[in-house]
């Protein structure tokens, strides 16, 4: 069984999840509205990730015996100034994640709950990946300073992103 404060936290979480899900899918509804459909497929791509995510936490909520309780999901941003602030904002919205991440871990030490620990170390190791992608897509978008044909490339790359069924999740099909 799971204690109440952990509880309370993952339920935080798994709105927090759902929040990153809907801004990533605005951003992918901004890109394919500026005609760069790579983009569009990263992010896209990324909604489902955060959805996952949700869904890891809810999972798992239900596992430890605890009870899920859906939020109600905030409203995100539609517009960006380009979209290297599109990715920027990621950035800067992964690291914020990635607090969360580590407060929830810090809640599970102090309450000395290993599995819940065994569970989060997942995560903490899903956000070292989810700030290297940012910040590699963000460092491209600067060496290309606005050239278009560099905007073409990388917008290509970036549509060959496929979609992969997270670990916790594909243990359960
Ligand atoms: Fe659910 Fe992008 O972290």
């Amino acid at each position: 069984m799971i204690s109440k404060r952990l509880e309370d936290a993952i339920n935080a979480q798994i709105n927090a999840e759902m929040w990153s899900a809907y801004l990533y899918l605005s951003m992918s509804a901004y890109c394919q509205d500026k005609g760069l459909a790579g983009m569009a497929n990263w992010f896209a791509i990324q909604f489902k990730e955060e959805q996952d995510h949700a869904q890891i936490f809810y999972n798992y909520l239900i596992s430890r015996g605890g009870r899920v309780l859906l939020k109600a999901i905030d409203a995100v941003e539609t517009e960006w100034a380009s979209p290297l602030a599109a990715f920027e904002h990621t950035y800067k919205h992964e690291q914020h994640v990635t607090s969360l991440i580590n407060n929830l871990m810090q809640i599970a030490v102090d309450e000395k709950d290993f599995a819940a620990q065994s569970r989060l170390q997942w995560f903490i190791d899903e956000q070292v990946e989810e700030e290297e992608n940012a910040v590699d897509i963000i460092n491209k978008l600067k060496m290309l300073d606005g050239n278009s044909y560099g905007l073409y490339v990388l917008d290509q790359e970036l549509a060959a992103r496929v979609y992969a069924t997270p670990s916790p999740l594909a243990a359960k099909a």
